[in-house]
């Protein structure tokens, strides 16, 4: 059976996605700040580190699945840290387990995006580049003077793709899938703590996808264990918005 490793599986999405793979037979190995098979905070290097070595001795150095689910939202408590969490420590875990999935049986990863990465003008904004550069100390050194979380988390997922689908040649000659998906709202803690925001709460409520309701955990990890599998042979690259037509009302034009 396979052995998938899930990031930010304590809550919310990863923790839907465990309890569906656990069920479907898969050895999960969840990673999370705590209540999880290996404890480690991913906004630093040494908690990245620590994954790493971790799940190569937990999986003997051949994974089969790799999701990137772990994520902070606009009420994190610096633009720094979601930058760290959202975007260095992917970057992190996809070089530091490449390897491992590469030995892996049809091998595939899925990170988890956000219809965010969407909002206009943030392509053009040059903390992008410094992300995509991995100048970590500098990004988060501009994006803490700039003090707009949104920017922060909308970029954190713009470059969280970009970066994704760079690796398509690299990863296609070592067998391995690699796929985004980008939902939209989903009902879980960090979705209720945006709500509540007095920045942003009301934007938020406000944003309403086409059908009309947000998702739950379980839709998400729906699509995420379809990319993993070889139901998903073909897909390689792609960006998935899960977002109930938020994206294609937003820009329909663009796909
Ligand atoms: P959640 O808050 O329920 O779960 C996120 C998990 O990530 C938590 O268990 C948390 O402890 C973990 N995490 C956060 N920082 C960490 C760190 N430094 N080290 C280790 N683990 C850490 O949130 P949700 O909604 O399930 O989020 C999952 C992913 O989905 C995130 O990447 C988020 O950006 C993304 N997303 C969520 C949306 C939503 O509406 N809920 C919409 C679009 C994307």
């Amino acid at each position: 059976m396979p052995i998938t490793a899930v990031t930010g599986s304590a809550s919310g999405i990863g923790a839907a996605l465990c309890a569906q793979l656990r069920e479907a037979g898969h050895t999960v190995i969840g990673i999370d700040r705590a209540n999880a098979d290996i404890n480690a905070d991913l906004a630093t290097a040494e908690g990245r580190q620590l994954v790493i070595e971790q799940v190569l001795a937990k999986s003997a150095g051949t994974l089969d699945h790799l999701v990137l689910c772990a994520g902070v939202g606009v009420t994190a408590p610096s633009c720094g840290l979601i930058l760290a969490v959202n975007y260095f420590a992917v970057s992190s875990l996809l070089d530091g387990l490449a390897e491992a999935l590469g030995n892996g049986h049809e091998a595939s990863a899925v990170v988890v995006g956000s219809v965010a990465s969407v909002q206009p003008g943030v392509d053009k904004h040059p903390i992008i580049a410094q992300m995509l550069d991995g100048d970590e100390a500098g990004a988060l050194a501009a994006i803490d003077d700039i003090k707009e979380p949104s920017l922060a988390y909308a970029g954190s997922k713009l470059a969280v793709s970009i970066l994704v689908r760079r690796k398509v040649r690299e990863w296609a000659k070592r067998g391995v899938r690699l796929n985004v998906v980008a939902p939209g709202v989903v009902e879980t803690p960090l979705y209720k703590a945006s709500t509540e925001d007095a920045r942003y709460g009301e934007a938020t409520r406000n944003f309403v996808a086409p059908l009309g309701r947000g998702s739950q955990p379980d839709e998400l990890a729906n699509v995420i264990r379809f990319l993993l599998s070889d139901q998903a042979s073909f897909m390689h690259g792609t960006v998935v918005f899960a977002d109930g037509g938020m994206d294609a009302m937003m820009r329909p034009e663009r796909f």
